[in-house]
């Protein structure tokens, strides 16, 4: 198994470029499944996610076609996606299990063929994860859904029908199932209480361009009115805004002074915030933004993880790392998963000053940290530990490497290019 080795003590200065994001794009491409006309995305990352996404669509009876990106960019895929016919309602485990994301093919299967068996989901390790409101909201819109061997065995023989359904807590993953599943209901669906995160607009707005009238995007009251059939499309997948933030952490981190071409300050705009009070510049630029840090010491602030627009919870670990060497204190709060802290005991390892309290970390800034064998435990938690490693004395080497392929691309060369000493060591 691959691991990253880290020595710490380099400013990063240059430019990154920002790819596609991985939450938008897992989605979009199951939104092919609603069509039988070709859906091309481009900017599409590639990753381990979107490769076990791509394996899974396979099996449904997606024809998929790569091609690098024509713009001229350093980075991303087009996919070309058609889904003549379904080739199978199955979801199976030993797929499922590698990525939560899969149970969205829910929805779409069971709008299409009026059934659709699902492996309960695995993914990362960051609390219980549930699906009760997926499955909710397509009972709502008519459709029977059993457990049967570990499978969410759904029906919807007379089709899915058109309802109103809010939300009792605010969930991505079923906002966009429910989403597409609407795209195909007999009448409108109203979903009240929706998540408004940038990658639901990115859905909404591919699903208008596939013929689909939505209303209130953006908001968190999203009316959808279902067709009988889609239309071919060609979207773009917004830039990932947690890929922005997570290097302008690391930037904020090495005190350096980085573009992150193709990133969206409106799309972090909380987490941006967040660091400016801790010290740290964030610029837009024609291009992206600039972030630096070239005076001062980091500053100790709070934090608490909420729903989009607040501050997001797939980059508390990494604002957690910077303010491990902040002066003073930082609470930071994580309201939306149970146990995502399972990086602290790692950056303790690595002279971490941190306790948790419940739902909170208090973390007290300290002078040095320095490198540590340390391991991977979830997506975010790696990358964590990557940025405190960047500051470290010393060298550390983050084993399980196969966390951060699932959600970062290039990370080690698109650091390296700023300076950073940084290699994959294979093993
Ligand atoms: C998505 C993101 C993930 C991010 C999360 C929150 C993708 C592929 N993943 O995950 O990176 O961390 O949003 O921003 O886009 N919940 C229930 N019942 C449900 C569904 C969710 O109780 O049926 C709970 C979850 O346990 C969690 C909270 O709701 O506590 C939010 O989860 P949700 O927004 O659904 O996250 P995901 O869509 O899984």
């Amino acid at each position: 198994m691959d691991r990253l080795r880290i020595t710490g003590g380099r400013q990063l200065k240059g430019e990154i470029a920002i790819s596609g994001s991985k939450n938008a794009s897992l989605p979009l491409m199951v939104a092919a499944l609603l069509s039988d006309q070709p859906l091309v995305l481009e900017n599409v990352p590639r990753l381990a996610d979107i490769d076990t996404m791509m394996q899974l669509l396979r099996k449904h009876g997606v024809e998929i076609g790569e091609s690098p990106g024509s713009d001229g960019h350093r980075h991303g895929t087009t996919l070309e996606l058609r889904t003549a016919r379904i080739a199978s309602t199955t979801a199976p485990y030993d797929i499922v299990r590698k990525m939560r994301a899969s149970v969205l093919v829910l929805g779409a299967l069971l709008a299409r063929e009026g059934a659709a068996r699902v492996s309960l989901p695995g993914g990362c390790a960051i609390g219980a994860r549930p699906v009760d409101l997926h499955i909710a909201g397509l009972k709502a819109m008519g459709a029977d859904i059993d457990v049967d061997g570990g499978y969410l065995v759904a029906r919807a023989s007379k089709g899915l029908k058109g309802a109103r359904y809010t939300f009792p807590k605010v969930s991505v993953g079923a906002t966009e199932n429910l989403m597409m599943a609407a795209a195909l209901a007999k009448g409108t669906t109203v979903l009240d209480n929706a998540a408004r995160e940038p990658e639901i607009g990115d859905l909404a707005n591919c699903l208008v361009a596939m013929g689909v009238p939505i209303h209130g995007i953006g908001t968190e009251t999203l009316t959808i009115e279902g067709v009988d059939r889609l239309q071919a499309a060609r979207h773009r997948v917004i830039p990932d805004r947690i890929e922005t933030g997570t290097y302008a952490m690391a930037v904020a981190m090495t005190a350096g002074d980085v573009e992150l071409v193709d990133g969206r300050l409106e799309l972090i705009e909380t987490a941006a915030a967040a660091l400016r009070q801790a010290g740290v510049s964030l610029d837009a630029t024609p291009r992206g933004l600039r972030v630096q840090r070239t005076n001062g010491a980091l500053r100790g602030v709070d934090v608490m993880t909420e729903p989009y627009p607040g501050f997001p919870t797939d980059l508390q670990a990494q604002m957690m790392a910077l303010m491990t060497r902040a002066e003073g204190a930082s609470m930071i709060t994580e309201t939306v998963f149970e146990s995502r802290f399972m990086h602290v005991p790692e950056l303790a390892r690595m002279g971490a000053n941190v306790t948790i309290h419940h739902e909170s970390a208090l973390v007290r800034g300290v002078p040095k940290l320095r490198g540590a064998e340390v391991m991977a435990t979830d997506l975010r938690a790696s990358v964590s530990l990557a940025i405190a490693a960047l500051a470290a004395e010393g060298t550390t080497t983050i084993n399980r490497l196969y966390h951060l392929d699932r959600g970062y691309e290039r990370l080690e060369r698109k650091l390296a290019a700023c300076g950073a000493d940084i290699e994959r060591v294979a093993g």
